[in-house]
Order: C-alpha cells, then structure tokens, then sequence
C-alpha cells in the first residue's frame, strides 16, 4: 500500500475523536447525575431543549465554530464538524490518518461520475463513502459531517470547480444530489448515518479570474428566473427529495447581499419554503468575509447578527466564537438568536447517534475493515469504466489485444495518477495510471511524455513521435490538471494547455509519412470542456475520461481494447474556444447571447452535452402504440405523471450499455431550447432488448416567468427521447 506517502501532508491536522457522550450504565458522567438529553426514549427535541437549558452562554458560544469546545464538566467532547467526502473520504481537519486506517476508496471525481447517467452508481458511491466515513468516525478517526455534494451548476468552462459537481443541467445535478444525498445519510427515520452538506448555496461558480474577480468579494448578480430555474433547482431536490441534513452557503453575495447573511435565501426560501430542518454552515471563512471582503457589514458585533439572524448556525472559520459574546453584550444579538443555533447543532450530533449507545441505533458500530473493502475498490473501477464518453469513433476503435499488441502510449498525462483523483484528495491504497493500465493487459507498451501537462516546450516532443514509428496503434493521453483548473483556480481560456495541439499535429504528421498509418487515439483527462476541434480533425477517436479516480488507468485501457463497451455522455457543452470571448465570466446570464448551456446556448458546439458513442447501435421504439399527441387539460391543481414505455434492442454484435435521455421543449415564448426531464441507464446483451419507462411530471413542463413564478402554461410541448418523439398539447379548462 502506498498510503504512507501521503502521512506528512495529513500530519498536524486537528484530531478529534468521536466518542459516545452518554455513557453505560444509565447515562451518568457523574455521580447522580442522569441528565434528559441522555436519555433516548425522549425525543431529540426534548434532550435538546434539556441540554441548552445546562450549557452557559460561554458554552454555546464555543459552539459556533467548526472546531466547537469540549464541555468537560458535562462530559461532551469536543467536535470537529470539518470532513470532506466528496469522492471518497478525503484529508480534512476531521480526519484522522495514521491509526488503524491510512488509506480510503478514490471514486471517480463527480463530473466523471455525472457522466455515467446512471442514479443507482450515484446512490451506491455516496453509501460506500458514508460506510468508509463510518468506519473511519467509529474507531476514532473521523467525524460524521461531510462537506460535501458540490451541487453548484457549471455555468461557464473556465470554473475550476467545475470537475466538482455533476456538470450543466439542473435536472442532472438533482438527481446526483438526491441520491448521492439518500445513499449517504442512510434511511432511518430518526438517525443518520453521516450528515451531508449540499453547497454552495448559492450561484457560486467562480474561482479567481485573471480580470480580479474572486469567490470572496464577488457579487453575483442573478435575475429571479435564473435563480429560480437554474440555481435552485438542485439545492430544492436536494432539501426536498434528498432530506439533506446541512446546507453550506457560498462565499460570494448575490445581488448584493453575501450569500451566509441572506436570510431571504436561507430562511424564508431554505427552511419555511423547501422545510429544510438541518443547520446550515458557512462556507470556511465566509463569515470573515461578509465583513473584511464585501464590507458589507463594518464591525464584527453586526457581523454576527447578520449571520446568525441570516440563518447560518455554524462558522466554518471562529469567527462566531470571537466575537459572539460582544455581540450579546452590546444588544445586536439576543440568547435566543444563539439557542436557534446551538440547538440545531446538538439535534445534528444526536441525530448522529453521538449521544446514544450503539446498541440503540443503526450505525454504530463499523469496524475498521469496511473501508477500502474489495467491493468499494470494484464500485471504483465499475463507476470509471461506466462513465468514460467516447466522444469520437473512425471505425477503429476498439482496439485487439493480437493485431494492436505493441502500442506507444504518449503525451502529459500518461503517468497520471494523483491527477486522476482530482480535487480534494483521497489517500488511494493505489492509482493506475494509464501507462499501468496498459501495461497490466499484458501489452508491449512504449511511452514517452513528449511534454508536461502546461507543454511550452517542444523538447521532448520528438522522442515520442520516435516511439510511434514502430507501434501498432498510438494512444496520446492529453488535457488538464489540478495546476491548470481547481480551487480557487480558474482557467483563462479553454483549449488543450499550451502547444498540446501541436503535439497531436506532430503525431498525425509522423503518422501520414508512415507507409501503414496506425490508428491515432486521443484520451482527454479535464474536468471540464475544452476545445477539441483540432484533435477531432486529427484523432481517429476520442475519449474523455474527466479525471476517473483511482482505477482510472485500467478503465481506459478497457474501453479501448473493447473488455468495455463505452456508455457514458456529456455532463456538459464542450464549446468552441472563442465561446468565453462572447460570455463575460462575471455575467450569471443564462440567455444572453450566445446563451450558455445546451438550454440556451443558440451555437454550435464542438460536442454537445449528451453526447456519447458506443461500440454497439441500440434502437428505440414505443413499447405500447401510442398516438403522436397527447392532449392534457389543466385545471389549478394539475398534477402530471405521464409515462413513457420504451423498448431498447441491441442491434449490435457487442453487449452493452446505454444511457435513455429524455429532452422537453416548448413554444412557450422565452422557455429553454430543451431541458433534460428523466434519464435511465440499461445494460443489454447483444442482440436482446430491455424495457424501460421515463416519467415526465409537472417539473418537466414547467417554465419560469422573469419574475420567479413557475407556471404550467398552456401550449404545445415535443419530448424527445433519444430519436423517439411525441407532442404534448396543455390545454386551460
Ligand atoms: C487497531 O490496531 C491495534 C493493533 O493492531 C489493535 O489491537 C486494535 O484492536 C485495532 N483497533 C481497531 C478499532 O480495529
Ligand atoms: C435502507 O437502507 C438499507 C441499506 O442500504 C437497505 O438495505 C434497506 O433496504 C433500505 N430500506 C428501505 C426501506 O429503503
Ligand atoms: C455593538 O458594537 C458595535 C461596535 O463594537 C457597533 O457597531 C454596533 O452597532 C453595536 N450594536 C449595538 C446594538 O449597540
Ligand atoms: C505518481 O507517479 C509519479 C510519476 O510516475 C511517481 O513518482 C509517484 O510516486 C506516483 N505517486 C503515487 C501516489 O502513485
Ligand atoms: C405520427 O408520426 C409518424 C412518424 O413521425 C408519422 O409517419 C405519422 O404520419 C404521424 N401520424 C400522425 C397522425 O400525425
Ligand atoms: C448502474 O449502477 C449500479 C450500481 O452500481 C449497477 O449495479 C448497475 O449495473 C449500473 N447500470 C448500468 C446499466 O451499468
Ligand atoms: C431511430 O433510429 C433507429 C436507428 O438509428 C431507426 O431504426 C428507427 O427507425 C428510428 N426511430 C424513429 C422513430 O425515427
């Protein structure tokens, strides 16, 4: 195992163990002392009312931060409430490495998860990262509150967060988050068996841009219809659908107001509108920032207020418990705006078991050996082969393992291993890059870099283009990573980095002047679009893999060699590199010209979001006869569930699976070109067929007006599944 390489950079992190507060036998820290808040048979509302009722001022203050105190005369440990989970569970102040556990499953990052279209991967990955989470807080490593899932929209290419997230479409992103969200927590009533956090609420994307903007001080300026049917629409889902216990809220403003101090957003819409009941925490530092970078607030004390009455329980940063008390003796704050606060939190750690004994919940007590379990290493490969998009294919893809045997494999990211991980890293027991991949399906395998992933130089270029002279097929392993887009990091235009398109031309040339050319394979790691005009004029296919976690290397040399019929698509536009020249990265526009995503994005792209091939052809037909319209009437209360039954049949000579997406678009005068309204992912052997059925309900034939409101309007709707259609007439009464 490998994991010790990564000890030093874990090392000095805060670690804090999470014990069971109220212990055995019957819940006494001290001599006749049975508290309330002990006892499980009351209800977690009671026990916390009982336990606010002991705590002093003093402590529930220290309460407020992430780091909250230790109440030792009531025998409460202290409480990290920082562990990050986004992939896998990932090096955070919550983490303790170095015990009993040092190494933790690497998922794929969740762009390339998003492209597997597939809820159940979605719900499985976020159930093996919570048992990991588990496994790691029950044996005194860890904490059981994950920052994460990312949910923001990826409004514009250049975001280096983009990887992060489930890509451009707010219906994708919510059932990411929905069963992301469901998978972790668990499905008891009453416990959870991690609390996640969907952030960053909200219409954050936006890292530190050449032109000065950064996440910090930026204002976000967003019209009531983009908000509502752009921005929301996967925090809702999450809340409503995914019974999420926490929300994160973003670090800029939005229309002027930062986002942890609006309690329009986070307590009228959050909490009174979507019935949010968890707490919600400030992104790290945000609440520092109200103040010191939007200045929107001018002294600590009306820093406070702002936030604790704007709805946010928890500073992410100590920000609260500095200045808390001042705030109380001055007046801007009263006991109640702090209890609304500290109480949420103590519901939170209940709702965690962390006041009860194991045997009186569900999820405790996991042993260290659930993590890293053979099983979570396969979820891994299995989430990698499913996801990888085969954007272009000549014919000559897959390859054979006989007539392809010898193979050069060139360019920057052929040794790429912590950079198929991605943001926020996870301690991987192994990475396999994709020289190893190759390598271990027993190839003849030749490589050479030819230049590093920035590429400004040319040096190295004509030892790869050697190498090519002598293989069967060339496989160049282009595109990003972590140096070129991540937090706080965005990118300044959207090509391949420096001379990468160079490089691929010096391939295609090498390759022309040879007397039998070989095939030119093209794989792109980013987490997000680029511009690949130029390798779709010179690559006889190509693969994006986004960055495809720790068993990265080996999916890709599956799908080429075809042991894996590709099936993954688009989670995003892949626009043509002059696209950011007509979209100003500080406008939140969704329609302005050229409008951004494939809903309004007029243009057109170098690949479109959807967009994915596979080795086999499927064909679709109504399984039932249907009438080429339907006509609905509706009346105030309109409730619609139509249901769409479809039959897939594998035309092809090889089994495999597909994704069935099913697009809305309407006449209604200012509605999206299309949007995304149910998607379902089959797998079909050769020459058999599958039935599937999409549901389209009143989401689907909703529009925003530009005042927020969202209507069912008479007028003519056309669904389009895949190549199937049919016409949807909504009718008034
Ligand atoms: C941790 O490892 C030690 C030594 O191998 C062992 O005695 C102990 O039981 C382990 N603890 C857990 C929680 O697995
Ligand atoms: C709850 O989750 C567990 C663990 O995944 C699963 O076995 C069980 O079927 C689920 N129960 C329901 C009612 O969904
Ligand atoms: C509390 O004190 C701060 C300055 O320390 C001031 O800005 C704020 O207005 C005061 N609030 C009240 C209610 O006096
Ligand atoms: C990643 O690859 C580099 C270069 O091949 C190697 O030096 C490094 O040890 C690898 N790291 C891990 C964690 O596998
Ligand atoms: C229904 O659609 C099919 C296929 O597009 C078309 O051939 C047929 O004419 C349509 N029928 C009616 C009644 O519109
Ligand atoms: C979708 O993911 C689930 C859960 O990992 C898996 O069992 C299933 O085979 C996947 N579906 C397809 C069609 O690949
Ligand atoms: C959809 O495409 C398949 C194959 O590409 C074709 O056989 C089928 O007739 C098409 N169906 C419709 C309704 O156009």
């Amino acid at each position: 195992m490998n994991c010790k390489l990564f000890l030093l950079a874990a090392a000095g992190l805060l670690c804090v163990s999470v014990a069971q507060y109220c212990t055995e036998p019957p819940y006494k820290t001290r001599p006749n002392f049975t508290p309330a808040y002990c006892n499980y048979r009351l209800s977690f509302k009671d026990r916390v009312k009982d336990l606010l009722s002991r705590l002093t001022l003093e402590e529930k203050i220290s309460q407020l931060g992430n780091s909250a105190s230790a109440i030792d005369r009531l025998g409460i440990p202290g409480y990290q409430w920082w562990s990050e989970g986004l992939h896998g569970v990932a090096v955070s102040p919550g983490l303790h490495l170095g015990g009993n556990l040092t190494c933790t499953t690497s998922f794929p990052q969740i762009i390339t998860t998003a492209s597997s279209f597939n809820k159940s991967l979605f719900y499985e990955i976020g159930e093996a990262v919570s048992t990991e989470a588990r496994g790691f807080a029950d044996n005194g490593q860890g904490g059981l509150t994950y920052f994460t899932p990312n949910i923001n929209i990826v409004r514009d290419p250049r975001w280096g967060r983009g990887q992060e997230t489930a890509g451009e479409d707010p219906y994708l992103t919510s059932q990411y988050a929905v069963n992301l969200v469901r998978g972790a927590q668990g499905n008891d009533s009453e416990y959870k068996k991690i609390i996640a956090t969907c952030k960053h609420f909200a219409a954050y994307d936006l890292e530190s841009y050449i032109n000065g903007d950064v996440r910090d001080s930026f204002n976000a300026e967003v019209t009531k219809q983009d908000l509502e049917e752009t921005y929301f629409p996967a925090f809702r889902s999450c809340v409503t659908a995914g019974g999420v216990g926490s929300i994160m809220c973003s670090y800029n403003s939005v229309n002027g107001v930062p986002s942890c101090v609006d309690g329009v957003f986070n307590n009228k819409i959050a909490r009174n509108k979507w019935k949010f009941d968890g707490y919600l925490v400030s992104d790290c530092g945000a609440i520092d920032d109200v103040m010191n970078k939007h200045h929107y607030t001018s002294t600590p004390t009306d820093t406070v207020a702002a936030g604790l009455k704007g709805g946010t329980d928890l500073n992410c940063g100590s920000f609260y418990q500095t200045h808390a008390m001042d705030a109380f003796l001055n007046g801007s704050i009263t006991e109640v705006d702090i209890d609304r606060a500290v109480g949420r939190l103590f519901t939170a750690r209940m709702r965690l078991g962390l006041f009860d004994l194991p045997k009186y919940q569900p999820y405790s007590y996991f042993n260290t050996d659930v993590v890293n379990t053979k099983q979570h290493q396969d979820l891994a490969l299995q989430a990698a082969r499913e996801s990888i998009v085969l954007l272009q294919n000549n014919g000559k893809l897959p390859l054979s393992y006989e007539d392809h045997h010898k193979i050069a494999v060139v360019g920057p990211n052929i040794l790429a291993n912590v950079t198929m991980q991605g943001i926020s890293q996870v301690i991987a027991p192994y990475l396999i890059s994709p020289v190893d991949g190759f390598k271990s399906k027993g190839l003849h395998v030749t490589y050479s870099l030819g230049c590093d992933v920035k590429c400004i130089v040319t040096d190295g270029f004509h030892d790869a283009f050697k190498l090519v002279k002598d293989a069967k097929a060339v496989v160049a392993v282009m595109g990003l990573d972590q140096g070129i887009e991540r937090e706080t990091v965005d990118r300044e235009d959207i090509f391949l980095p420096g001379l990468q398109d160079k490089f691929l031309l010096g391939l295609r040339d090498t390759l022309t002047n040879l007397q039998s050319p070989v095939p030119l394979i093209v794989v792109i790691m980013s987490g997000s679009s680029v511009d690949l005009s130029e390798s779709k004029s010179l690559a006889d296919a190509i693969l994006w893999v986004g960055y495809p976690g720790q068993s990265g290397g080996q999916a890709i040399a599956e799908v080429i060699y075809g042991e894996v019929n590709p099936s993954g698509r688009l989670p995003l536009t892949f626009y043509p590199g002059e696209y950011i020249d007509l979209v100003a990265y500080r406008h939140m526009s969704m329609r302005e010209p050229p409008g951004r995503t494939y809903r309004f994005y007029t243009e057109n792209p170098v690949f479109p979001f959807g967009h994915g091939l596979s080795y086999t052809t499927f064909e679709l037909s109504w399984t039932n006869k249907m009438n080429n319209v339907t006509e609905i009437v509706i009346s105030d209360s309109v409730d619609i569930n139509i249901d769409f039954d479809i039959t897939v049949v594998n035309t092809g000579y090889l089994s495999g699976a597909v994704s069935v997406l099913g697009y809305v678009s309407s006449n209604i005068p200012d509605a999206p070109l299309r949007e995304l309204f149910d998607f379902d992912k089959v797998f079909i052997d050769k020459y058999e067929s599958k039935k599937i059925s999409l549901f389209a309900t009143n989401d689907a034939f909703t529009t925003v007006d530009e005042k927020g409101r969202r209507n069912i309007l008479p007028g003519e709707y056309d669904i389009a599944i895949e190549n199937l259609s049919h016409k949807i007439i909504i009718k008034n009464n």
